[in-house]
């Protein structure tokens, strides 16, 4: 979860990697701090408990010298509490001359440490991480050699670990290992780079390599080396960033998410580019390398996401199963992997991430992938290790999400997995020319509707406003409304920290419409009336049900849609679309919603209080 930056070259240190970790704050924001290394000069580390403003403020209270090469890390508290004295840098040896920051866990820390205080060594924190720190530098002190002490000892930990280290006796490299957790070079032109994903130096260079499993590198400004840790030297593979280095600033908006939701119609926009051809034909050629014979051999599609990737995932299933007929299962990630699920070779696992780090769907697909199954990403982040790990990659073109709550990477995976639908139907011989050339012509109008859904947000914004004291908000959706009403839920919960639920609205009078009583706000995502097997007037049903136990309905419906304003206090209305695409549009009044309700109780959005965007621990 931690964010991790380094830095060696001509420029100021210290503004690289405050840069790189404001870049680079959404993955852990519970502590922060820097080490540099001045020419000539020593050691020096600055760390502060909280957001990276406090080390801001302790930098500037106590500066640190002009230096050229360095070490920053912002942290998500997993081994001892958010204080000063568990931030990173951690220092290691007698003299404190190693600095290092770890992202990740160290499963066999007790026996490191253990071997370390009965060899005299003084611990000044509480994490895993600092045993590291001393191991190398004892390992230093015995050979001589920094990367030979660093490879001896990240061979010994177990564990996830990015780990970066600088040495005051060595000050023109940067060393770095990776094992289950994510890390990337950055190549600039006599400078060079680390970070925990590309956001990190995204504004100095486009030119990254990934850095594989059980590998280490050695960086220094005019070069780099990646070698495994056993010792054998590893051709690195360079590719170029697609991110715009301004998408991952908040330009004018009051916050990132505010933006990202405004970002939407481009994200939907880019995801679709170069895929529908006007024709409304899909060509998926990232794919490709799924033959025909492949795409007739699948027998069952496992998703496997978490969070809101996983309610993108849901939402597909109903595309995927009605135009490819293929049977799609969708599981949360963590419960797939441990529950010795039926995978084989004709299983198709598409696993859907943001982050391309999310360790729960990383062991999922690891896990599917032994059983031999093939796994296709749905991605967002360019050199991650799902995509790494992947036999193909659908990339989404949200381009960097920086708040923790995720917005336009959900909408631009729900554009992926219809993508993808209209592709397997193709291929399935499941859709009729004509069927799927009309589809691909409506998936194309999508990005126009959502901006208009973007310019007519101001009834969402009122009600999160309005509904500042709410205690808890129901939400309840049918079909693809379904998942969009879990999202609705999560986001309110996560961004306001009040009691918030989705349901299938079918499901309520099986139990859930207890909770109804007088005042119970109730946003209901109501489904098209044009269909002639719609599901409207069945939720219109359910809307009375939850009315007559005095419920307050607030609706977000199709325009045109006069039938429900009689049973609602509120209508939202998007857009006239098909109705399978809908999700895209009916879920951003619910991301506008929670992020007002959430502003007009005066809490944080992009960084709400124990998340981290990145979930790189299980
Ligand atoms: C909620 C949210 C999370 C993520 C989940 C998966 O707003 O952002 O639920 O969707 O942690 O993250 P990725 O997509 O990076 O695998």
């Amino acid at each position: 979860m931690c964010g991790i930056v380094g830095y060696v070259g001509p420029k100021s240190s210290l503004e690289v990697l405050l840069g790189g970790l404001r870049r680079l704050e959404y993955r852990g924001y519970d502590s922060a701090g820097v080490s540099i290394i001045a020419p000539g000069g020593q050691l020096e580390t600055r760390k502060k408990a909280g957001k990276l403003d406090n080390l801001i403020a302790e930098i500037t209270s106590h500066p640190l010298p002009i230096a050229n090469i360095g070490i920053g890390h912002t942290r998500w508290a997993t081994h001892g509490a958010p204080t000063d004295g568990n931030a990173h840098p951690h220092l290691g040896g007698p003299t404190s001359k190693l600095s290092l920051i770890h992202n990740g866990i160290i499963e066999n820390f007790s026996e490191l440490k253990a071997e370390l205080l009965a060899l005299g060594t003084k611990f000044n924190s509480e994490t895993d991480s600092e045993v590291a720190a001393h191991l190398i530098a004892r390992e230093f002190d015995k050979t001589g050699d920094l990367p030979t002490a660093f490879a001896n000892v990240v061979q010994r930990l177990h564990g996830a670990f990015t780990i970066l280290v600088i040495h005051e006796d060595q000050p023109d490299v940067v060393l770095a290992a990776r094992r289950n957790a994510p890390l990337v070079i950055g190549l600039g032109d006599g400078e060079n780079f680390l970070g925990s994903d590309v956001a990190a130096f995204v504004e100095h260079t486009k030119r990254a390599i990934s850095v594989g499993q059980d590998e280490i590198v050695i960086l220094r400004a005019d070069s780099i080396e990646i070698r495994t840790f056993d010792g054998v030297p590893v051709i690195p593979v360079e590719f170029t960033v697609d991110w715009d280095a301004s998408a991952a600033s908040k330009g004018g908006w009051s916050s990132f998410m505010a933006k990202e939701i405004a970002d939407q119609p481009q994200a939907v926009a880019d995801t679709l580019m170069g895929r529908l051809n006007s024709d409304g034909s899909v060509r998926l050629s990232e794919i490709d390398g799924l033959s025909a014979d492949d795409i007739l051999n699948i027998d069952r599609i496992i998703m496997v996401a978490c969070g809101t990737a996983s309610y993108a995932c849901d939402v597909a299933k109903y595309a995927i199963e009605k135009y490819s007929r293929i049977p799609v299962q969708v599981e949360l990630s963590h419960e797939f992997r441990y529950r010795d699920p039926i995978v084989t070779k004709n299983t198709l696992i598409v696993a859907v991430s943001q982050s391309g780090e999310t360790m729960d769907t990383l062991m999922a697909t690891r896990y599917a992938k032994e059983q031999g199954a093939k796994v296709l990403a749905i991605c967002n982040t360019q050199g991650a290790t799902l995509a790494r790990e992947s036999d193909a990659v659908i990339y989404t073109h949200a381009g960097p999400e920086v708040a923790v709550a995720s917005t336009k990477a959900l909408t631009a995976q729900i554009t992926a997995g219809f993508l993808l639908a209209l592709f397997l139907g193709a291929g399935r011989k499941q859709l009729a020319t004509d069927e799927l050339h009309g589809l691909g012509r409506q998936l194309l109008k999508m990005p126009a509707l959502v901006t208009e859904v973007i310019n007519n947000l101001d009834l969402a914004r009122q009600l999160g406003k309005d509904m500042a004291n709410a205690k808890s908000v129901l939400f309840l959706g049918r079909n693809v409304g379904f998942p969009i009403a879990m999202e609705g839920a999560l986001k309110l919960k996560e961004l306001a920290y009040i009691h918030a639920e989705g349901f299938a609205a079918g499901e309520l009078k099986h139990g859930p419409i207890a909770l109804i009583e007088e005042g119970q706000p109730v946003i209901v995502i109501v489904p098209s009336q044009r269909d002639a097997d719609s599901l409207h007037p069945k939720v219109i049903s359910n809307i009375q049900e939850i009315r007559a136990r005095g419920a307050k309905v607030i609706a977000v419906a199709e325009a045109g849609d006069t039938e429900v304003a009689q049973y609602a206090e509120h209508v939202i209305y998007v857009p006239k679309s098909q109705s399978m695409f809908a999700p895209i549009l009916t879920v951003i009044p619910l991301q506008v919603f929670a992020l007002e309700l959430s502003t007009a109780k005066g809490l944080d959005v992009d960084q709400p209080r124990n998340l981290a965007k990145s979930v790189t621990v299980e």
